[in-house]
């Protein structure tokens, strides 16, 4: 120890002897700086390494290819029927859950014919939140073999970005249902299923409970304050059941997204910082399990689309996701999304 603070005087020059105190503190903010900045860079080092380098998870350790089945609600459009047929494709049966039963029909049949997988499907409107939807539910992963993987998919936003003092009250209700409340009502039916599928065949290691999360859990999204709490309410309420089945082997991962185009978001066309369905669930699929991509900071969360990975990386190291700043930029960006709707909106009316 002596030997380290001779050399250091040695290096810093003999003048420090007679300041000890100042050189102390300025020595101690030093190796401060170099620890965060060195947890720093390897922080970001694994966020390129999920993202471009490390080969993607094999769902061998799901089951897939083995007879096993995933459930994925919201499943007949946008982002949830890209996990149906990207699981699909990987070799996990498929159970399909959403609220039109006619489009369940046609991707159900669609999915066996092209990937040689089976499938089965569930119609119920999540906003009701009837006991017999989660009964039929669990009736159904019950009387298959062994069920490895749940995405909870399914989730409504506001219709357009409005203030939280003008937005109904059946609005939210519906919103807090279908995310919140459905979503674990959801997965109390399907995981006990998952923890004992996991626990008896010896060819499976783990099971996988993906919740699609939001930007707006992130960082609190004006305009969209319900959905933007539904999120969050989620984020937390992940983190929590992912430490309590860790120990059952069941990886449990709340996933983040920016936008990406789909009826939900409204947007048609791709650009760097908004995928299509199809890039954002392969991102997300190559990256499932522990892995965290763009969200190196958070337990049992993976913001896995590249762009996405790198904006919440940056926006955490710097000027943090409950910045003013950030909040700000997000107010304006959905009053300006806001007005256009509204416009939108008069203009149908006129041709009316
Ligand atoms: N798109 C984005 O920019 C974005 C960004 C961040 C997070 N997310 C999240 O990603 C998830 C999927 O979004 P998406 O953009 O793919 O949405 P989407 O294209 O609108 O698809 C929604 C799916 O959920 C089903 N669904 C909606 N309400 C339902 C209800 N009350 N009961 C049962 N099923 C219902 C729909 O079924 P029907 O076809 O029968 O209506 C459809 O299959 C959501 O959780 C969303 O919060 C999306
Ligand atoms: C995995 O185990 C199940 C029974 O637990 C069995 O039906 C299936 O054939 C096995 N698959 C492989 C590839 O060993
Ligand atoms: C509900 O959840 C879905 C995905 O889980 C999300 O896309 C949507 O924005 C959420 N809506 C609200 C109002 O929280
Ligand atoms: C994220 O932000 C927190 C709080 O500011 C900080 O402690 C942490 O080092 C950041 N993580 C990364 C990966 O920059």
């Amino acid at each position: 120890m002596c030997e380290i603070v001779e050399y250091i005087y040695e290096v810093i020059g003999e003048n420090a002897r007679d300041y000890p105190l100042p050189t102390a503190a300025i020595l101690g903010l030093s190796f401060l700086g170099l620890f965060k900045f060195t947890l720093s860079v390897l922080s970001y080092t694994k966020l390129l390494l999920d993202l471009f380098v490390l080969p993607a998870t094999n769902f061998k350790r799901y089951g897939a290819k083995t007879g096993a089945w995933a459930v994925v609600t919201g499943a007949s459009d946008g982002i949830g029927k890209e996990f149906s047929i990207q699981l699909a494709k990987k070799g996990l049966n498929v159970v399909l859950v959403s609220r039109t039963e006619s489009k369940l029909v046609a991707l159900a049949e669609e999915i066996s014919s092209k990937y040689k997988v089976e499938t089965k499907y569930l119609a119920f409107d999540a906003s009701t939140d009837k006991p017999e939807n989660y009964q039929a539910l669990s009736k159904l992963v019950n009387s298959l073999d062994s069920v490895t993987v749940l995405i909870n998919n399914v989730g409504q936003s506001h219709s357009i970005p409005v203030p939280f003092l003008e937005t109904t009250v059946e609005e939210l209700q519906n919103i807090i249902t279908v995310n919140d409340t459905a979503t674990l009502k959801i997965t109390q039916a399907v995981a006990p299923k998952i923890v004992a599928s996991v626990k008896a065949a010896k060819n499976i290691s783990k099971g996988l409970i993906m919740t699609m999360g939001s930007f707006s859990g992130l960082t609190p999204t004006p305009l969209l304050a319900t959905y933007s709490g539904s999120k969050a309410f989620l984020q937390a309420w992940n983190n929590a059941l992912a430490s309590e089945l860790a120990p059952q082997n069941v990886e449990v991962q709340i996933v983040l997204s920016y936008l990406v185009t789909s009826a939900m978001s409204k947007i048609r066309r791709t650009s760097a910082l908004i995928p299509n369905p199809k890039q954002f669930v392969h991102s997300a699929l190559r990256n499932a399990g522990t892995r965290r991509a763009g969200a190196q900071e958070r337990y049992a969360t993976l913001t896995p689309y590249w762009s996405h990975a790198l904006m919440h990386w940056w926006i955490n190291a710097t000027v943090g996701v409950f910045s003013k700043l950030v909040i700000g930029i997000n107010y304006n960006m959905h009053v300006d999304i806001r007005k256009r709707a509204l416009r939108k909106a008069e203009r149908l009316a006129k041709q009316q």
